[in-house]
Formats: C-alpha cells, structure tokens, sequence
C-alpha cells in the first residue's frame, strides 16, 4: 500500500518534468500502462483473501485516479503552454499602420489635356488626332510651306528620312481631317509635336492642341471669341483678358499670335489666324463658299500657368514628389 501511495508522489514529478505531449504519453506508460505497477498490483490481488480484496481493490483504483487526476491536469497545463506560445509566435500588433497602397494620379499634363478637351467638346468641337511621324507633305507642303521656303527654318525639325519628320506642330491634323471631312467642320487636335531644342523653358517634346474650325461665315471676330472663352473657362476667370498681337504663319491670314494677361504682364500662349486659301485650295475646299480659323495652343504654358509651375523639366523627369501633387484622376 504504501508502495502504491509513492507512485502518486513519482508520478507528479515524472509528468511534471514532461514538456510535451509525447513526453507525457510515454510518462503514463510507466503508471498505468498494461505492464505498470498498477496492472500488476491488480493482478496481485488474487493472492490477498476475500476480506482483503475489496479494500485493497479499491485503494489501487484511488491511487489510479489520483495519477489519472495528475495526468489531466499536466496534459491542461501543455496544451496551455502550447496555445499560449502559438500565439506569441502568431501575434500581430493590430495598432501598427498598415502597408500603404498609393494611389495613381494622371499627369498633370494629361489633366490639363482633358480639361481642354471637355470645354472644346461642351462648345461643340469633334475631337481628331494624326500620326506624329508625319510626312513632309502634310507637315509643311499642304500647309503653304514649300520646300526652300524660308518659314521651314521656323521649325527645327527632327527628320527621319528625306521624306518623314517628326511633326514640328498639330497643324498637320489640319489638313488630314479636311482631306476626310466636308465642311462645315469644327474640331480639335491635341497632341505631342518635337522640335529641336532643350533647355528650361523647351523640351523637344511638347504638347500642342490645334483648333480649325471652317464654315460659311466663320470670321476673325469668331475666332477671338471662341479663344477668350475656352481660356476663360480654363482658368475659371471671367475677367481673363486675352490680345491678339500680328503675327506671320504661312498657313494663316490674317495671322496673330495669342497673349493672355498675367500679373500685370503678357503672357504668349498660342498662334491663330484664318485659315490661308492655298491651304484650303489643297484640300478642295471652296474658297468661294468657305471660309475658316485655326489655332495652336501649348499645352505645357497653360499647364503650368494653370498649377504655377515656373520650371518646364519637371513634367518630363517623372520625379513622383513633383507628380504627386496634382492628385487627379
Ligand atoms: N502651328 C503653329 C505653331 O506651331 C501654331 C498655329 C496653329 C498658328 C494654327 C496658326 C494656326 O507655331
């Protein structure tokens, strides 16, 4: 008896030493597996008189259940452990900030380029775009620039071949649409243009958005409204006053160039004029019955009169502090 008492004594210490599971199915063996002193002691109880026996049989079961008592509670205490190191290992600190996902934004370019684009088509102009790799024919010829004539030397041009530029303005769209399109029409074009030169104020690649609208009364005076009011609307300014100062473009007559005014200044945004008859001739246009205006805007200038950005470069570095700014979409 007192041999089975120190079992419980053993036991405790045996299972308490266990970490794991296993450790601890191995320690039960030992007590009450099929072979432990328990079973034993059970079987022993044959030898004791029938008097003995039932004291004896019920004392051996105490013991068992004590031990059984000790296993579950150590079994409790691993599985605890188990969990409570699980969720160390797993624990997230749901206070930190998360891994930001930032947002696209258009360039301010772009922006600029859609605003101009909705005020044209909410005063009813089409929309028209031409290839930038343009031929000779469309980019000067058609539009009163023959070859040797002194105007080419306006546009530094990047050529590609004897015969293909890269178009030195979006005038050429001009001529394409009328080539594809009866009068009367009325549409813009915007698009990039190149030119040979680089510094802070240019950028061999810019934006251009060309305007051409042709029709049977269409005059000069249409054509300052049309201009005042598409920069009035752009840059939410009723009071916006714009000038016409004469100007020379071989594919415009009357010709003159754009300036709007800008803190107390004159500011030079664009060409215009009437469209030039040789111009119209080459398209078969009737001069007789039609007549019309074209402008070129830069895209860039209004862009960065619009933001207040005094440096060209940075729309062409794709520097995403610069970029970021404009948050549009
Ligand atoms: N194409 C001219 C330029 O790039 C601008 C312009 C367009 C002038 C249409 C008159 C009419 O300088």
């Amino acid at each position: 008896m007192d041999q089975l008492k120190k079992l419980i004594e053993l036991a405790k210490i045996d299972f308490e030493k266990c970490e794991t599971q296993t450790e601890l199915d191995n320690a039960k063996s030992k007590y009450i597996g099929k072979t432990g002193p328990l079973t034993e002691a059970m079987r022993g109880l044959s030898k004791l008189s029938n008097e003995e026996k039932p004291k004896a049989g019920a004392f051996i079961n105490e013991v068992k259940s004590s031990i059984e008592v000790l296993l579950s509670n150590r079994k409790n205490d691993i599985q605890k452990a188990a969990m409570l190191s699980q969720l160390e290992d797993e624990y997230i600190d749901v206070t930190l900030p998360g891994l930001k996902q930032s947002e696209g934004s258009l360039h301010p370019i772009s922006l600029t380029m859609h605003r101009i684009e909705n005020i044209f088509h909410s005063i009813g102009f089409d929309l028209a775009t031409g290839p930038e790799i343009e031929d000779d024919y469309h980019n000067f010829t058609a539009l009163n620039i023959p070859e040797a004539h002194p105007a080419r030397a306006m546009h530094d041009t990047f050529y590609i071949d004897k015969n293909h530029v890269l178009r030195t303005h979006t005038s050429p769209v001009q001529v394409r649409y009328m080539q594809n399109n009866q009068p009367p029409l009325k549409v813009i074009s915007p698009g990039r243009v190149y030119r040979v030169d680089s510094d802070a104020t240019h950028s061999p690649m810019f934006h251009q958005v060309e305007g051409l609208w042709v029709d049977k009364n269409v005059n000069f005076a249409n054509l300052k409204g049309v201009v005042q009011d598409f920069l009035q609307k752009f840059f939410e300014d009723k009071n916006l006053i714009i000038r016409f100062r004469p100007s020379f473009f071989p594919f415009t007559e009357p010709s003159a160039e754009i300036d709007m005014s800008w803190n107390g200044g004159w500011l030079e945004i664009g060409g215009c004029g009437m469209v030039h008859p040789e111009v119209l001739k080459q398209v078969n246009i009737n001069t007789e019955e039609f007549q019309g205006f074209a402008f070129g805007l830069g895209v860039e200038r209004l862009t960065m009169l619009k933001y207040h950005i005094d440096d060209l470069r940075p729309f062409f570095t794709n520097d995403l502090r610069f970029l970021k700014q404009f948050g549009g979409r």
